[in-house]
């Protein structure tokens, strides 16, 4: 049987080889027309070009954002992991993501390599490589939370200070604050830092936020610097890395002299550098002596814990716990000393002094 499969597969091979026996090779044929060329194709890099390149599009930002206290601020891993108060939201770029998802999402987590706001916060980088990837992630309308209402809708700077107000606003205010002059506020050992929390600029430029007590300043005063887009004054043409742009500062120092960003203000503010600086120096002060004159009511008054600067717990009628949230309302539009207090004067103002004069009738 074997030997009869190798004598088939022999006689095989011979077939072939009798096949490839051929003739002598004829002339080569005449070459071909050339074919036409394609259309170039695009370089793989164009796209990025757009904002990767040698000019300082993304560069000198992320030199002014480093220098920013959004950069800086520690409180992205501090309040990260909380379960309550919606602190990732306002702290954490991934709450402010799941903030933005609506009722899906799901602000209190432990998020895992948890980041400060940052360039993705506010803008969509890398959605469709196009230049309006840099569209800000959100412009809506800013329905404000603490319980007082009203809503923040600046379209100067086409609605950019919108989504600041998101994060720049004052906190549910847990107790509720009272009604305008009636009941009481109770607060226990663990509600001492009851206020509006560090920020309360948008509902400061919007004449909303504060308990509005009786009294002879008015709550509803037009100010010039209520229209303006935060944008307008922290985002103005920057002083290298200091100043405006990315880094969203205002005050900073250089050769060991303070100085206020007037890029921004200078359009309107067109008096001398020198009067302007007395202007802002004086407002500072003004509010500063009514922010020290209403601490000392609210201290003779038994609600104002002066080693701490927190309440005292204790049931306090509602025109002194209303003074209290006003003082931590001014505090945060300025947020120390040094501070310009500069968003809407006259309101700031409205909410100190009438509570000053309230705090004086009161035994
Ligand atoms: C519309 C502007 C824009 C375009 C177009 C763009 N990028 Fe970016 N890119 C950015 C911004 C903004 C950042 C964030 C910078 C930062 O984190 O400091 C970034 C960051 C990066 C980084 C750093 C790593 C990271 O993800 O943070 C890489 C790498 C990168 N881009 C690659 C590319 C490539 C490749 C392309 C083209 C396919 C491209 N980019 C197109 C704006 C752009
Ligand atoms: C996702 C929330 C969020 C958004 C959006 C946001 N901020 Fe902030 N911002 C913060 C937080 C949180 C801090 C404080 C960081 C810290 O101290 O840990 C801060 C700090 C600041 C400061 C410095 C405050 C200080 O004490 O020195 C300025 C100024 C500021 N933001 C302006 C802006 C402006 C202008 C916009 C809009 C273009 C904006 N922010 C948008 C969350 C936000
Ligand atoms: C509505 C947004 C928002 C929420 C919610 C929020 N914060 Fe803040 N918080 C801010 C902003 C904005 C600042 C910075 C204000 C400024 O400097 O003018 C700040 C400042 C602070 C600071 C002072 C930081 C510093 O550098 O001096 C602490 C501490 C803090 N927040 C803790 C918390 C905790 C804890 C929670 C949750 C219980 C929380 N925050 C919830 C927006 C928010
Ligand atoms: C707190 C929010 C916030 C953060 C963080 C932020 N940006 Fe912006 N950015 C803005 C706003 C607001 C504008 C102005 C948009 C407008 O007014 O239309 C802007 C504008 C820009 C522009 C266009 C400016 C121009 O020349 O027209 C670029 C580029 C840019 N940002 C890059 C970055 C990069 C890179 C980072 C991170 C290093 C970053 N941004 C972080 C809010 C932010
Ligand atoms: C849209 C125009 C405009 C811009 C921009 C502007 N201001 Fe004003 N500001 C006014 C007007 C109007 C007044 C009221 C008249 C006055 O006191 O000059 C005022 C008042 C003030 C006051 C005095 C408040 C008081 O009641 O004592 C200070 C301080 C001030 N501005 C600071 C600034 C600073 C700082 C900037 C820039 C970061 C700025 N302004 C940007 C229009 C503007
Ligand atoms: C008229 C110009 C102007 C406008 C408009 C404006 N700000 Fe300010 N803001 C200032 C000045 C001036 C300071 C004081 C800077 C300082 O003292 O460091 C300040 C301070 C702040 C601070 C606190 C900085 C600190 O020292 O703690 C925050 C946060 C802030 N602004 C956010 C905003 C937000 C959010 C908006 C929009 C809702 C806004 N600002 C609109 C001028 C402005």
């Amino acid at each position: 049987m074997k030997s009869l499969l190798k004598l088939l597969s022999i006689s095989a091979l011979a077939v072939f080889v009798i096949i490839a026996c051929e003739g002598p090779m004829g002339p080569a044929g005449k070459d071909g027309v050339d074919g036409v060329d394609g259309i170039n194709g695009t370089d793989g890099t164009a796209k990025c070009s757009a904002c990767h390149n040698n000019s300082a599009v993304i560069s000198a930002k992320q030199l002014q954002y480093d220098n920013s206290q959004h950069a800086n601020g520690e409180m992205a891993a501090y309040t990260n992991g909380r379960t309550s108060g919606d602190c990732q939201k306002c702290h954490t770029h991934q709450g402010f993501m799941e903030f933005l998802k609506g009722t899906g999402g799901n602000v209190h987590q432990t998020f895992l390599d948890v980041q400060q706001p940052n360039c993705y916060t506010c803008h969509q980088v890398h959605k469709d490589f196009a230049v309006t990837d840099l569209a800000l992630t959100t412009t809506a309308p800013v329905t404000f939370m603490n319980g007082i209402g009203g809503q923040y809708n600046n379209t100067a700077s086409n609605s950019s200070g919108n989504l600041c107000a998101n994060c720049h606003q004052a906190r549910p205010a847990s107790p509720a604050i009272p009604a305008v002059g009636s009941g009481n506020l109770t607060l226990s050992t663990s509600q001492t830092r009851w206020g509006p929390h560090y920020s309360s600029v948008s509902n400061i430029m919007t004449n909303t936020g504060g308990y509005h007590t009786a009294g002879t300043l008015p709550y509803n005063a037009s100010h010039s610097h209520k229209n303006l887009s935060c944008t307008s004054c922290h985002m103005a043409t920057p002083y290298g890395d200091k100043a405006g742009g990315h880094s969203m500062a205002l005050r900073y120092e250089s050769q060991g002299t303070e100085y206020v960003l007037q890029a921004g203000c200078i359009t309107c503010h067109t008096e001398s550098a020198s009067a302007f600086a007395t202007k802002n120096n004086n407002s500072r002060a003004a509010v500063n002596s009514m922010l020290d004159e209403l601490k000392t009511e609210l201290i003779r008054l038994g609600i104002y814990n002066s080693s701490t600067g927190l309440a005292i717990p204790g049931t306090y009628q509602a025109d002194i716990a209303g003074a209290f949230w006003n003082y931590k309302v001014a505090v945060g539009d300025g947020d120390d000393a040094g501070g310009l207090y500069a968003h809407n004067p006259p309101y700031t103002k409205a909410l100190l002094q009438n509570s000053i004069d309230r705090m004086k009738q009161l035994k």
